[in-house]
């Protein structure tokens, strides 16, 4: 594994390896990995002459200063993790003024409402902090392909939009969510949760199930009202949102068409820390 915290050394191992024709593969992350990046960067691994993991927890994408000040940071176990994959893998780890110079904002932009809808109507500019720092990534490695998981489904929307937008040549590619036995999605913020949270947690994927389940049988506002009495009556559990949008749009439709496809999002506070899941329904 090879370590870069700067930005200059990186773009001349881009361009060696772009001169030598050699296909790039991109796993940005914010680090305190788990199976679920592993995940990712096997992916890249099997596609990929050369895979380029970032870790950069990104401070234009929180809106919380206490969110971005509590996220975990592990960084001397996130190497070990790599390593252990294959010695073959290089990593960024840059520092904030590397990423900003001395300037640390975002860009917006025209995402056609896509980071208005489920994560947008909570975290305030999340997404154009989420795509300053996906352009700032793609420019500087110019990927082949970049990999990104299916656990946050509207980041991939919007990373999609971005390349349209910026008319990148990278193909996204999407991997399946990876679970915990009980069902909870990995996370990074998973760590900031107690063993017994973690496990009382288990409640948001099976709410996605019985929703998936039940969604043509019974009316979503009545499922809605179920989960939410369920779910809140956890102390330390409140549902923030479940909703089932298109697939495609991310917005709620009043009538249900049985030609489209439609996705279940989540987002449960679990003693403040929050939790996000999806599951693709039809
Ligand atoms: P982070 O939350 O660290 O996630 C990095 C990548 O890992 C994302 O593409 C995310 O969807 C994927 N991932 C997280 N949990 C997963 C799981 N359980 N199974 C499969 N994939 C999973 O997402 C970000 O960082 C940031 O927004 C980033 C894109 C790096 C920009 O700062």
């Amino acid at each position: 594994m090879s370590l870069y915290t700067l930005k200059s050394e990186v773009k001349r191992s881009v361009n060696k390896a772009i001169s030598l024709r050699k296909t790039i593969g991109l796993v940005p992350t914010m680090g305190s990995l788990h199976q679920g990046h592993l995940s990712l960067i096997k992916k890249g691994i099997n596609s990929c002459d050369v895979v380029w993991v970032t870790i950069f927890v990104n401070p234009t994408q929180f809106n919380n200063k206490n969110d971005l000040n509590n996220y975990p940071k592990n960084i001397g176990n996130d190497l070990e993790m790599i390593s252990k994959i294959s010695k073959n893998i290089n990593v960024f780890y840059p520092e904030i003024s590397e990423m900003y110079d001395s300037n640390v904002r975002m860009e917006v932009f025209d995402f056609q409402n896509l980071d208005k809808e489920l994560e947008g109507k909570y975290r305030n500019n999340h997404f154009n902090g989420v795509g300053t720092i996906v352009s700032k990534l793609f420019e500087l490695f110019n990927p082949n392909k970049a990999f990104f998981g299916e656990k946050d489904f509207q980041q991939t929307r919007i990373i999609n939009k971005l390349i349209e937008i910026k008319n990148y040549k990278t193909e996204i590619i999407i991997c399946p969510t990876v679970r915990e036995k009980n069902g909870l999605a990995l996370s990074s913020r998973n760590s900031l949760l107690s063993s017994k949270s973690k496990e009382k947690a288990s409640i948001i994927y099976k709410t996605l199930v019985y929703s998936k389940e039940n969604f043509i049988k019974i009316k979503f506002e009545k499922i809605y009202n179920n989960c939410k009495n369920k779910i809140n009556s956890i102390p330390g559990f409140e549902l923030e949102y479940l909703e089932i949008v298109d697939n495609e749009s991310l917005k709620k439709e009043n009538k249900i068409d049985i030609n489209k496809s439609y996705r279940l999002f989540i987002c449960v506070l679990v003693d403040s820390v929050r939790l996000i899941d999806n599951i693709l329904v039809k």
